[in-house]
């Protein structure tokens, strides 16, 4: 009887457990059907037609030589047929690479990408054995792996440096080696250089290297054409090539930042350059709203430290925190931080549902903002992101208490949630930026520990950070960073000791 007894409680606590995983589970997807789901890249049916006509284009002029051999046979169409399938993969793959490497891709960006590639097949094609496929190869390596990143860039020189129209043309293995050493390079510190002095040093050092490589490894040694016909890189040869490579290297340079604002490439260097605190809005946002300003510089100290620990995009989000909040221009005193004296806007006006369409605005007008000044879409998406849905809990409160007949989603920001690790990292130091700072100097790290877990953990259990694939070990790194900051902040205002006649320390 107690075995009986035993097993059926065994039963009943086990459909206890499954009734309880199910009924989380719904209520999981209950609040995610709640918050705007991920927004999938937006590419118009005509860019989509448009890049899939260059990726035929780029696989025609891959293969169709093969085609020109008379008399034609099976094994030649074949053969056809797989190069020219072999391109378009390869394309389909280049594209889904850029895309998985950077979730903001645009069209045009991929349209560059891929004409990038078409052009490199065409001048192979046209010049293929009287210039170095280093001055092909190297330059568009440069501008991809600046505006696209370094993956996107290895990728593509893969392929570019695999797939040679021109069947005829055989590469000296040493040069073939030299070419891919050189890209990689190019590729894997052009997603790093973070000024336009390191990029010239580049367009200087790579030909200077490929100099050296060639002459050690090909020297006298002539590379040959299967025609056997004599020709190139005898000494002077490779020295006119690399300084060609030098010259093509510098040309792009130059026309980077042509590149960066006809496609919105974000480079590194552009980047920077935003985060200039010249520039004219974030002058306006010190001078008109000195109070978001102080805010902006305390917020990018929290999310530079907490994306440094878990090794995020630190360039990207300096710059996004410096311009997230830069909405609050068009009405700066309806904003707690920026008033004086007690009066207190909100206050006056006593409507909450007007008062939350003031807080939404400071998003709209932000996005606007951004628009009016180009700034780049990964950086005006920190503006709707650091907000996502998040209640307005001090009117709702205040519209619960007058009696209203409210909707509770006009008391919650528009979105969309954070797409993004730093967005999502801008959220929360947004979040814990005003608790840090009204705390007690005397507060344990203890005490900071907790205030910033309850503000992170409140997120959490909205459904605010769903869709910013942050970790649950990164979200521990983040508050450990947050204290950090904190710890810093409260050393810096522990008042020092003076003596009384010293003046002058
Ligand atoms: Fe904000
Ligand atoms: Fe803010």
């Amino acid at each position: 009887m107690p075995i009986i007894l035993n097993y059926s409680n065994r039963f009943i606590h086990n459909s206890v457990q499954n009734i309880t995983t199910t009924l989380k589970k719904l209520f999981y997807l209950w609040r995610r059907s709640q918050v705007p789901i991920k927004l999938p890249i937006k590419i118009s049916k005509i860019d989509n037609l448009i890049i899939f006509l260059i990726c035929i284009l780029i696989s025609i002029i891959s293969s169709y030589k093969l085609l020109l051999i008379s008399p034609l046979n099976i094994s030649d169409i074949s053969s056809w047929l797989l190069t020219f399938s072999e391109a378009l993969v390869s394309s389909g793959v280049l594209i889904l690479v850029s895309k998985r490497e950077n979730p903001t891709i645009t069209s045009r960006q991929i349209i560059l990408l891929i004409t990038l590639l078409l052009s490199v097949q065409a001048s192979k094609l046209a010049l293929g054995s009287t210039i170095s496929p280093l001055s092909i190869i190297i330059p568009p390596a440069l501008i991809i792996s600046q505006g696209m990143g370094s993956i996107t860039a290895l990728t593509w020189v893969s392929i570019a440096s695999l797939s040679w129209p021109e069947s005829a043309i055989t590469i000296n293995n040493n040069l073939f080696f030299i070419l891919l050493i050189c890209a990689s390079i190019v590729s894997l510190l052009g997603g790093r250089i973070r000024s336009r002095a390191q990029l010239l040093q580049l367009s200087i050092f790579v030909p200077i290297g490929s100099f050296l490589s060639q002459w050690i490894f090909i020297g006298e040694n002539k590379i040959s054409l299967i025609d056997k016909q004599e020709f190139i890189f005898a000494n002077d040869n490779i020295f006119s090539d690399s300084f060609l490579l030098a010259i093509v290297m510098l040309f792009t340079i130059l026309f980077i930042p042509i590149f960066e604002s006809i496609f919105g490439l974000l480079t590194k260097a552009r980047l920077l350059e935003l985060a200039d605190k010249e520039k004219p809005l974030i002058r306006r946002l010190s001078i008109e709203a000195p109070g978001t300003f102080e805010h902006t510089l305390l917020i990018c100290g929290l999310a530079e430290e907490a994306t440094r620990i878990i090794g995020g995009d630190i360039d990207l989000i300096k710059t996004g925190a410096l311009y997230h909040d830069v909405g609050k221009l068009h009405a700066p005193n309806w904003f707690i931080e920026n008033q004086d004296g007690p009066k207190n806007p909100h206050d006056e006006i006593d409507d909450p549902i007007r008062s939350a369409e003031i807080l939404q605005a400071h998003v709209d007008e932000g996005l606007k903002y951004a628009r009016k000044n180009r700034l780049p879409k990964p950086i005006a998406n920190f503006i709707p992101e650091h907000q996502g849905t998040l209640k307005m809990g001090y009117f709702l409160h205040k519209a619960k208490e007058k009696n209203i007949k409210i909707n509770e989603n006009d008391f919650r920001y528009k979105g969309p949630i954070p797409q993004s690790k730093e967005t999502a990292i801008l959220m929360l130091a947004d979040g814990c930026e005003a608790a840090l700072r009204a705390m007690n100097i005397n507060a344990s790290d203890q005490e900071a520990l907790e205030t910033i877990s309850k503000i992170i953990y409140s997120r959490q259990k909205d459904g605010q950070l769903d869709d910013s694939n942050l970790s649950k070990g990164e979200i521990y790194l983040i508050k450990r960073a947050f204290l950090n900051v904190w710890k810093r902040i409260r050393h810096r205002r522990i008042q020092y000791p003076t003596a009384k006649n010293n003046t002058f320390s």
